[in-house]
């Protein structure tokens, strides 16, 4: 790595390797919008600080004279051994950042080994997502319909299409107070909504036609809308419902967006699988308590019930160590493979999430910490100041 850069020259689109450099970079390729869609968060983003200041108060403690020369990050979640504990967060639209899109981003993954989670706002459908990523392990995130038809029809073409887990996202019932969308008044949507999910969905376009007497091609903007009225309906589902979700899907059932120990409580109660200890990176509620703080209570409430995994702030090797020491069993990884996406396409995101697993694997070395099984508890221990 060191004698020749991350990349032999002129093979790969240059992604810088430092995780605070990464932002401004994506911020040069992508357009003004699509860069504050990615990088925005809710309020003033101190949700988004606060993600960054938990992990900075966890330190980590190394150990010497230890046999790490051979790391080994193999993980087992709900049954499926992963090559690593990272997953590729659920991010939405992802042609407004690359027009290789969510089968680009699929198609890396695939090579990488590391579980692709589709979003329900993906602007690719779901049958072409599933057949980029290939023999890759695929995961589904859904955002809730309240409408049972629709969400019933996503469910079975995400069956379908071989993807293997179901993660509820909880958190966005309805979009954020997000100034950086606001000011530019931007509906993400609009672009690049050929063939997203809603629209290739046979039970949304019926009831689109019954609706408004008119196909989806139409008028795609006032479809984008309804779609979005779909999903983001501004009226959030009760506990109860989740049992309808459980009836419905055999495979592992993940609730994402949890962040109190008696929601994920809550969650053990209605018979779930796993559950994402996250706040969406920052993006729904400011002002939110940053996630890594509540991932200990949570781990300790429900962790021998249930698969807790982690995410919203994690930018380097460490962090994954820091979630990992702290119980989570796998680590989503959000904007930075994102911000990849648009420096260079897939190629730029397979960069920033191989970038990610190199430095996982030589921190893990350097502390001390053979195996996924050695990130526990004893190998980090919380600080009074966050420097
Ligand atoms: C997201 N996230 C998200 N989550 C989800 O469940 N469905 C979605 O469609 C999206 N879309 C989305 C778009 C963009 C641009 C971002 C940045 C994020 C949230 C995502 O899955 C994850 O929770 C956060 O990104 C994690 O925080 P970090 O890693 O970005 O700090």
């Amino acid at each position: 790595i060191y004698a020749q850069g991350t990349f032999p020259p002129n093979t790969l689109p240059t992604v810088t390797t430092d995780p605070n450099k990464l932002e401004a970079q994506a911020e040069k390729a992508l357009s003004a919008r699509s860069y504050a869609y990615v990088a925005g968060g809710a309020g003033e983003r101190a949700t988004m600080d606060a993600n960054r200041l938990a992990f900075r108060q966890w330190k980590i403690i190394p150990r010497m004279l230890r046999d790490t020369t051979h790391r080994d990050l193999r993980t087992t979640i709900f049954g499926q051994q992963y090559d690593s504990p990272l997953l590729f967060a659920p991010i939405g639209v992802q042609s407004i950042f690359h027009e290789d899109g969510e089968p680009g981003v699929a198609s890396i993954a695939a090579e990488l080994g590391v579980p692709y989670i589709m979003s329900t706002a993906s602007s690719h459908s779901i049958e072409a997502v599933a057949a980029a990523s290939g023999a890759g392990p695929r995961w589904f995130q859904l955002y809730w319909p309240h409408d049972e038809e629709i969400t019933l029809s996503l469910l079975a073409r995400a069956k379908e299409n071989g993807f293997s887990t179901l993660v509820v996202t909880l958190d966005t019932w309805a979009l954020a107070w997000r100034p950086w969308d606001l000011d530019g008044a931007y509906v993400p949507f609009i672009k690049g909504v050929g063939d997203a999910v809603g629209f290739s969905d046979p039970v949304f376009r019926r009831k689109y036609k019954e609706a408004s007497g008119k196909e989806v091609e139409d008028d795609v903007v006032a479809a984008a809308y309804a779609w979005t009225q779909t999903v983001f309906s501004g009226r959030a589902h009760s506990w109860a419902e989740v049992d309808f979700l459980r009836k419905h899907w055999d495979g592992p059932l993940v609730l994402k967006g949890i962040q109190h120990p008696a929601d994920a409580r809550e969650a053990v109660a209605r018979g779930v699988d796993g559950i994402v200890v996250s706040n969406h990176g920052g993006r729904q509620c400011d002002g939110a308590i940053g996630s890594l703080t509540m991932l200990p209570e949570i781990v300790e409430a429900v962790g021998d019930k249930v698969t807790v995994l982690f995410d919203s702030g994690v930018r380097t090797g460490v962090d994954c160590i820091k979630a990992l020491a702290l119980g989570a069993k796998g680590v989503l990884v959000g904007r930075p493979w994102c911000y990849g996406l648009g420096i260079g396409g897939k190629a730029g995101a397979k960069a920033a999430m191989q970038g990610l697993l190199a430095d996982l694997d030589q921190s893990m070395g350097l502390a001390g910490i053979r195996d996924i099984a050695g990130c526990s508890r004893e190998m980090v221990r919380k600080v009074e100041y966050a420097g």
